[in-house]
């Protein structure tokens, strides 16, 4: 069984009746909603929010009750990836761009659960360009702001079109090389007029579940 798999599927593990679950976005994400799938067939009885609409798209396709974010107090527990993880469990996100809708059901959450292989684990965050979700009003002037922060900052763009997130803004794709203080910084750019949200998730993670290639799975806490 591959990394990603092993550690999405470990993860549902945690999913109980009767809870309100919040359903991550890409690649790692996929096998946690396969697996919480198969277990609403035999009877698992949740309820769940999409992070993204690829996510709800499959969460349709394989008849998870789903409920929006508008009808629940909080939610359960949120199963999602990252794009890069560090010690201090603190995450780069937004590779697939679903960051905004990531981070607000994460923050919904009383439990975050980050999936990943080990690829994904860093000393320090941010190899891994950082994305900023941003507004198209003045983008050109949000991307020079960003720049200023000593990052290399370059629109998203998918076959040669700008990348319009699900809420219909701009990603910026941050090369920082290494962020030291990921909370601060995090801070700074999302004071940034025409930023929506960094993908930097920091102090948010309570578990992080490990798939390796050997076809272990460690975690983190
Ligand atoms: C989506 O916007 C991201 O935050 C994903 O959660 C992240 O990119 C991890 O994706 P994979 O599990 O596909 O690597």
């Amino acid at each position: 069984m591959k990394a990603k798999q092993m550690a999405g599927e470990r993860a549902v593990e945690y999913v109980k009746d009767g809870m309100i679950v919040g359903l991550g976005t890409g690649s790692t994400a996929y096998w946690t909603i396969q697996k919480i799938a198969q277990k609403v067939k035999e009877g698992l009885d949740i309820r769940a929010i999409p992070t993204s609409r690829e996510t709800k798209k499959l969460a349709e396709e394989l008849d998870i009750p789903l409920v929006s974010l508008a009808e629940v107090k909080h939610i359960d527990l949120t199963i999602d990836g990252a794009d890069e993880v560090n010690r201090d469990l603190n995450l780069i996100k937004g590779g697939g761009g679903a960051l905004v809708r990531e981070k607000i059901v994460a923050f919904a959450s009383k439990k975050l659960i980050i999936v990943v292989d080990q690829s994904k684990m860093v000393d320090a965050l941010g190899t891994f360009p950082l994305p900023v979700e941003i507004v198209h009003f003045g983008a050109n002037q949000t991307l020079f702001n960003l720049e200023k922060l000593k990052c290399q900052a370059k629109l998203r763009r998918e076959d040669e079109e700008i990348f319009n997130s699900d809420n219909d803004n701009y990603i910026v794709d941050c090369q920082f090389g290494q962020i030291e203080a990921p909370e601060q910084l995090n801070t700074i750019i999302n004071n940034m007029p025409g930023v929506v949200e960094s993908g930097l998730f920091v102090e948010m993670t309570d578990m992080v579940i490990v798939g390796n290639n050997q076809g272990e799975v460690s975690i983190l806490k």
